[in-house]
């Protein structure tokens, strides 16, 4: 069993485009300013935004944060968007999910420009993606590709099972899986909560990507011989013993799971710190685009 690890890989992209941003410093043009905008106190959410800003700090970046309180009405957010959309210093833009219940996510979604949507979200860049043109790719599903990708774990002609079917990590990523692509040309099976005999998609999978967020989920006994296990889940499971009062838990078993992968992300260290290089490299590529 070889562990996929996410944490190495990301490392290695960010000194990448690290070094991508010394040599455009250099060269006199504008350093990439990402700015992430946070609605409340979601103790997750709040961890995953930090981790993003400290990442742009680290590689170079300019980084701006919005912290807004949970009671923010959605003309205010609105207002922050179309700002962020106006000012030719910022380069790309998050709005960090979920969001308060009050508050329209299709709408704020959508009042993104998609020049500037480095999380891939809009509508415009969802259609671009679906159609295989250029675009921002979301950075979940972008990051599970390119560790795919290098760990040469063969994809093409592979029966690949998608555990859920989010707009933000299954859709996408079952989309992108049986495109003609670098970690694609799958055969891509979704299985979700009215899936009848789950059992029966998983046993046969060759690879598998988990991202229903139920933890602990996926069991040995779901899995073939050798499957390739992609592990999205990041749940909060209480536990007395830790300081903090909890730990993570991904949506697989690791230990009944590992013993029959060939490959697999562990959880945490595995899909996690790709999506953070993946949103740096869309933000880099946004600074590119907005160049010309
Ligand atoms: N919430 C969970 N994952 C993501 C993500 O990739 N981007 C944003 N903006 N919110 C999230």
């Amino acid at each position: 069993m070889i562990l996929l690890d996410g944490k190495k890989v990301s490392n290695d992209i960010k000194d990448e485009i690290a070094s991508q941003v010394k040599t455009m410093t250099s060269n006199g043009e504008k350093t990439p300013h990402l700015a992430a905008i946070l609605v409340g106190t979601d103790g997750a959410s709040m961890t995953y935004v930090n981790a993003k800003v400290k990442a742009c700090e680290r590689i170079g970046f300019n980084s701006t944060l919005i912290d807004l309180p949970e009671d923010t009405t959605e003309a205010v957010l609105l207002d922050k968007i179309h700002n962020l959309n106006d000012d030719s210093d910022i380069d790309g833009f998050i709005v960090q999910l979920p969001l308060p219940k009050h508050i329209d996510e299709q709408k704020v979604l959508k009042a993104v420009n998609p020049d500037k949507d480095v999380d891939g979200f809009h509508p415009t860049n969802v259609g671009r993606m679906t159609l295989d043109l250029p675009c921002f790719l979301p950075a979940t599903p972008y990051g599970i590709l390119e560790l795919l990708e290098r760990y040469n774990v063969e994809t093409s002609g592979k029966d690949v099972v998608v555990m859920g079917r989010s707009h933000i990590v299954g859709r996408p990523m079952s989309i992108l899986m049986s495109q003609k692509r670098k970690a694609g040309n799958a055969t891509v099976t979704v299985v979700h909560s009215r899936t009848e005999n789950l059992s029966h998609f998983t046993q046969k999978a060759d690879i598998i990507v988990a991202a229903i967020g139920i933890s602990e989920f996926l069991t040995g006994d779901m899995v073939k011989d050798g499957v390739v296990i992609i592990d999205v889940g990041i749940t909060r499971v209480p536990d007395e013993t830790k300081a903090r009062g909890y730990r993570l838990a991904g949506d697989v078993d690791f230990e009944s799971v590992s013993k029959k992968a060939s490959y697999i992300t562990p959880v945490p260290g595995g899909v996690g710190p790709m999506t953070i290089a993946m949103l740096l490299k869309n933000t880099l590529l946004a600074r590119s685009m907005h160049k010309s």
